[in-house]
């Protein structure tokens, strides 16, 4: 197979944009023939997809509570099953990345992908400008960078496969749980102008009739892309309870943590 794989389907979801960076990055270094499908957006979600033969799949996921976001599992199902090369990717917020690229192997797995490499990379936080700050950063593109090309030498060198025994070291089935979610919205202040950036960016669709300051509860996914693409910092999180436990999570995790990559 290897000698065969010219192009790479670079799939990812990136409510914040730092999931894109990394993946961007991996592409990149794998200097194949990119084809690009960004996830984020319900439209985009919407397709089926056709992957051609000897293509390689990179797969890259933000970490939401240890685990992927839940619209990891949609996107699988909207995915060829089949016998394909893959690289597993997650960013998480400098905090944990636990059973997320686990659960990210293991769906690769089940649709009958092989698994070429697979990492954990850093993005700031999507609750915090603090935990992750400016992340990933020059050091964490060469690094995702240096693992595409790391992927293309070993594509040509022949079939090697990564078991998820490395995982394991970190990681285990079952998966944790889901963290329950919290009982917040993002709030929108004076300062918005109606410029219908949050709208746009929000990959549920969660806005009411397209009102910057109406969300559907049960549709908003706490991603933060709403808050954090707002240009006039309209957007916030303002429960109480909510920032302190966002601010001791910040105080507990300033140490700087670096990407790791598990190659076969
Ligand atoms: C609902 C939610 C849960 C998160 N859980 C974690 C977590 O368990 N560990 C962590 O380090 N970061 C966590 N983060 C932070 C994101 O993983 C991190 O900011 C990532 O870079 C966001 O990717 P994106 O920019 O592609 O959206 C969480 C973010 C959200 C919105
Ligand atoms: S992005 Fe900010 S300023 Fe623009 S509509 Fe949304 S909240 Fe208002
Ligand atoms: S409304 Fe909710 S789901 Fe939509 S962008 Fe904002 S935080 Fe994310």
């Amino acid at each position: 197979m290897s000698r065969q794989v010219i192009q790479s389907a670079n799939i990812y979801f990136s409510p914040t944009g730092t999931t894109r960076k990394i993946i961007r990055s991996v592409a990149a270094g794998l200097a194949l023939r990119p084809r690009e499908m960004d996830l984020t957006l319900p439209s985009a979600r919407s397709q089926r997809f056709i992957l051609e033969r000897d293509e390689l799949l990179v797969l890259a996921f933000p970490v939401h509570g240890g685990r992927l976001p839940k619209l990891a599992l949609e996107i699988f199902q909207t995915l060829p099953a089949g016998h394909r090369p893959a690289v597993a990717l997650v960013v998480y917020g400098n905090r944990a990345y636990e059973d997320a690229l686990l659960e990210l192997y293991d769906l690769c797995v089940n649709k009958g992908y092989y698994l070429v490499g697979a990492a954990a990379f850093i993005g700031e936080h999507s609750y915090s400008h603090v935990m992750g700050r400016s992340r990933p950063d020059p050091a964490d593109l060469e690094a995702a960078k240096g693992l595409g090309l790391s992927l293309r030498h070993s594509l040509l060198g022949g079939d090697k496969v990564l078991s998820d025994t490395p995982l394991l070291a970190t990681a285990k089935r079952p998966y944790r749980g889901y963290s329950p979610k919290r009982n917040v919205l993002p709030e929108t202040s004076k300062k918005c102008v109606g410029c219908l950036i949050c709208v746009k960016n929000c990959p549920t669709g969660a806005f009411e009739g397209g009102d910057p300051r109406k969300i559907d509860p049960d549709k908003c996914v706490l991603c933060a892309a709403c808050v954090k693409a707002c240009p006039e910092k309209a957007k916030s999180f303002n429960d109480d309870e909510f920032t302190d436990d966002m601010a001791a999570m910040a105080a507990a995790n300033l140490d700087r943590k670096e990407p790791v990559i598990f190659l076969p």
